[in-house]
C-alpha cells in the first residue's frame, strides 16, 4: 500500500501564552484522509495544537503547514478547514436548514443550489427531512449532527473536532463514534479529533499522537500504541498495564536478555523496548488480558508460573484477578473472559497462570 500525501506538518511548533510554555517542540505529520486524533489529560495542549491549525491561535515559533503550505499570517477563513466545537455553536432562533447553511451565506448561491447542498450535507449526518425543525427543539445527538453538516457543507479538506462528543450520554456517544468512523470514509477528508478519552481514540483513529505537557510522547497507530508503548507514562494512559521490576543482563544482536521478578531470565527482541531501557530500574510490562490462569486439565501454550489469588472482581462477562505470581512483592492484575462452565475462583486460591515472553514490554 502506498503511503497517503501529507495533509498537514507540524515542524518545531511552539506556543507561549505569556510566560506559558504550552506547545513544547511540536514535529508531526498528519496524512490526507486520515482520523488522526489527539489524546491527552486535560490542560496537555490538545485544543491549543487544533486551534494553531484552523488559524484561531498563532504560534510563538516553528511552522504549520497545511496542504504543502506554510499558514504563517493565513487567517482562518483562508485555510481549508472547519472546525466543529464542543459546544456545537448551534443558533437556537434559526432552523436546522439555515444552521447548515449558514457557512454558504457568503457564497450567494441560488436558492435552489443551496437547498441542495443543505439537503445533501442533513442527509450525510443522518438528518434527512429536518430541514424546517427548529434547531432549539434538537436533542443532543441531534444537534451534534447538525454542527457535523454546517462544517461538511463548506468541503473542507480537512474537519476539525475538538471532543465533539464529551456533552454526550454514554451510549449516544458511542452510537455517534460508529456514525462519525462511517462519515470520515465517506467524505474521505481528513478528521482530526481532540479527546481525553483513550477508548474513543482506539475505537476511532487510524493514527494516534499521545501528549503530554506540552509535547507529543508517541504517535502511532491503536495496536501499536497499545501493544508497544513507549514509556510508562503512555502505557499507564492507555488502558491498564501490570509492571514488575526487571534487570537487563545483556543486549546484543537485536536482543536483550533480562531478568524479571516473577518470570526469571528472559530473552526479549529489541522491538519489546520501544523506549530507551538500560541498567537497573528497569520493569516489565504486560496487559491483563495476556496473562491466562490456568485451570484443572489446561496446559500452557508458552510458560507457566505458580500464583495465588488475592481478589477477585466480577463483571459478568469478565472477571478481574489480582494474583501474586510467585518470588514477586506486589498483585498484578488478569482479565479473564467468562465462559460457560469455568468457575470464578476464590480468594486464596492457589493457581497456575500461563505467559508469554512476546507479550512483554520493556521500560524504563
Ligand atoms: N488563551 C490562553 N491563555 C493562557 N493560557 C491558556 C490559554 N489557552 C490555554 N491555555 C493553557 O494552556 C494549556 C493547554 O490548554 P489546552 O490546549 O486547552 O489543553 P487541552 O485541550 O489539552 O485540555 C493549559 O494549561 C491552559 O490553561
Ligand atoms: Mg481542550
Amino acid at each position: 500500500m502506498t503511503e497517503k500525501p501529507t495533509m498537514i506538518a507540524f515542524q518545531d511548533v511552539h506556543k507561549y501564552y505569556g510566560d506559558y510554555h504550552a506547545l513544547r517542540g511540536i514535529t508531526a505529520t498528519i496524512r490526507a484522509g486520515e482520523f488522526f486524533s489527539l489524546l491527552g489529560p486535560s490542560g496537555c495542549g490538545k485544543t491549543t495544537l487544533l486551534r494553531t491549525i484552523a488559524g484561531f491561535e498563532g504560534i510563538s515559533s516553528g511552522a504549520v503547514m497545511i496542504d504543502g503550505r506554510n499558514m504563517a499570517g493565513v487567517p482562518a477563513n483562508q485555510r481549508p478547514t472547519n472546525m466543529v466545537f464542543q459546544s456545537y455553536a448551534i443558533f437556537p432562533h434559526l432552523t436546522v436548514a439555515e444552521n447548515v447553511g449558514f457557512g454558504l451565506r457568503k457564497a450567494r448561491l441560488p436558492k435552489a443550489e443551496l437547498a441542495t447542498r443543505v439537503g445533501e450535507a442533513l442527509e450525510m449526518v443522518g438528518l434527512k427531512g429536518y430541514g424546517d425543525r427548529a434547531a432549539h427543539a434538537l436533542s443532543g445527538g441531534q444537534r451534534q449532527r447538525v454542527a457535523l453538516a454546517r462544517a461538511l457543507i463548506l468541503k473542507p479538506k480537512v474537519l476539525l473536532l475538538d471532543e465533539p462528543l464529551s456533552a454526550l450520554d454514554k451510549k449516544m456517544r458511542e452510537q455517534m463514534q460508529v456514525e462519525l468512523i462511517r462519515l470520515q470514509r465517506q467524505v474521505g477528508i481528513t478528521f482530526i479529533l481532540v479527546t481525553h478519552d483513550q477508548e474513543e481514540a482506539l475505537v476511532m483513529s487510524d493514527r494516534i499522537a499521545v501528549m503530554f505537557e506540552g509535547e507529543i510522547a508517541q504517535l502511532a497507530d491503536p495496536e501499536t500504541l497499545y501493544r508497544r508503548p513507549n514509556s510508562r507514562k503512555v502505557a499507564n494512559f492507555i488502558g491498564t498495564m501490570n509492571f514488575l521490576p526487571a534487570e537487563i543482563l545483556s543486549e546484543a544482536g537485536g536482543k536483550i536478555e533480562i531478568e524479571a521478578q516473577g518470570f526469571g531470565k528472559l530473552t526479549l527482541e529489541a522491538e519489546q523496548a520501544p523506549g530507551a531501557a538500560s541498567g537497573d530500574g528497569a520493569a516489565v510490562g504486560f496487559r491483563p488480558e495476556t496473562l491466562t490462569i490456568l485451570f484443572e486439565g489446561q496446559t500452557a501454550s508458552d510458560r507457566e508460573s505458580m500464583a495465588v489469588i488475592e481478589e477477585v472482581v466480577y463483571y459478568g462477562d469478565m472477571t478481574y484477578y489480582d494474583v501474586r505470581l510467585d518470588g514477586t512483592e506486589k498483585p498484578i492484575r488478569i482479565s479473564m473472559r467468562n465462559v460457560f462452565g469455568r468457575p470464578v475462583l476464590d480468594i486464596g486460591a492457589r493457581t497456575r497462570v500461563a505467559w508469554s515472553p512476546g507479550a512483554l514490554v520493556l521500560f524504563q
